[in-house]
């Protein structure tokens, strides 16, 4: 997972470059954005079936794909944060999981441009390079700093519970961001630099790596909204244990 990050990678911060140069033509880097986004998902997919003929895969672009190992499916997100790449805006990640047996087991979250590559497995913990990850302690929520995205035009989530939401949290928290790439969101919950999270209407792609490090960094994730797959439909919530049933609390509207 670590050498087919680095190698899509290479590509993603090349392209990154050319991006802050068409930044300011009329016609902009929109097409441009999205061949370096297929580019990378194509050296992702060619990289892990060659690490580990027969997974599946689940990927942004080209879907799913079948197998002929069942048990297992990779998770990929080869560009998370677009819209941020699409402005030059230096903050985007690579994001891949693995799946066994339907249980996440691995996540991977690689941001080149700080070369900071957030990797955890299940049992044998969360890191952040070489240092062991764990989530903040903070208990008090007027102390914490909590991550979340902002649904824009026709985002599910836009229309109904996200203002109540913010409106609610953010009267009791030192501060919210949107940092616009949802598996370095999770990535930074375990890493104590948020408290928690939580963003409605993700798909599996952006959470399942992030997940896996939340979890193996001690934290707690769910999915408000009904019974079913965490990997659903629905607003995911991440935090440390010490806030999560308050949060969990103040995000309950009526989505
Ligand atoms: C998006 C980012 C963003 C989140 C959106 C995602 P993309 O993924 O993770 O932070 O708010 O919900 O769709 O489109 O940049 O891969
Ligand atoms: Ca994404
Ligand atoms: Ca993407």
């Amino acid at each position: 997972m670590v050498q087919a990050a680095h190698k899509a990678a290479r590509h993603l911060v090349r392209d990154f470059g050319e991006v802050e140069h068409l930044q300011v033509s009329i016609k902009g880097p929109g097409d441009f954005v999205s061949a370096a986004d297929r580019r990378a998902e194509q050296i992702l997919r060619q990289e892990l079936a060659r690490a580990r003929p027969g997974f599946g895969f689940l990927l942004e672009e080209g879907g799913a794909v079948g197998a002929s190992d069942a048990d297992h499916r990779w998770i990929v997100d080869p560009l998370d944060g677009t819209t941020n790449f699409l402005h030059a805006v230096p903050h985007f990640a690579i994001s891949i999981a693995l799946e066994r047996h339907g249980e996440l087991v691995a996540g991977l979250v690689y941001d080149p441009i700080k070369d900071e590559m957030f990797c955890a497995e299940k049992g044998a913990g969360a890191y952040l390079n070489d240092r062991r990850l764990r989530v903040s302690r903070r208990g008090d929520l007027a102390h914490c700093l909590i991550g979340t995205g902002i649904p824009v035009l026709d985002w599910p989530g836009r229309a109904k519970g996200f203002a109540q939401q913010l409106d609610r949290v953010s009267n009791e928290v030192a501060g919210i961001r949107r940092l616009g790439t949802a598996s370095l969101d999770l990535s930074y919950v375990a890493a104590g630099r948020f408290d928690g999270f939580w963003e409605f209407g993700l798909k599996p792609w952006d959470m399942a790596a992030g997940i896996v490090l939340v979890r193996e960094a001690g934290g707690l994730v769910g999915r408000l909204e009904g019974e079913g797959d965490l990997l659903g439909e629905g607003t995911l919530v991440a935090s440390n244990p010490a806030i999560y049933p308050r949060l969990s609390e103040l995000l309950c509207v009526n989505l």
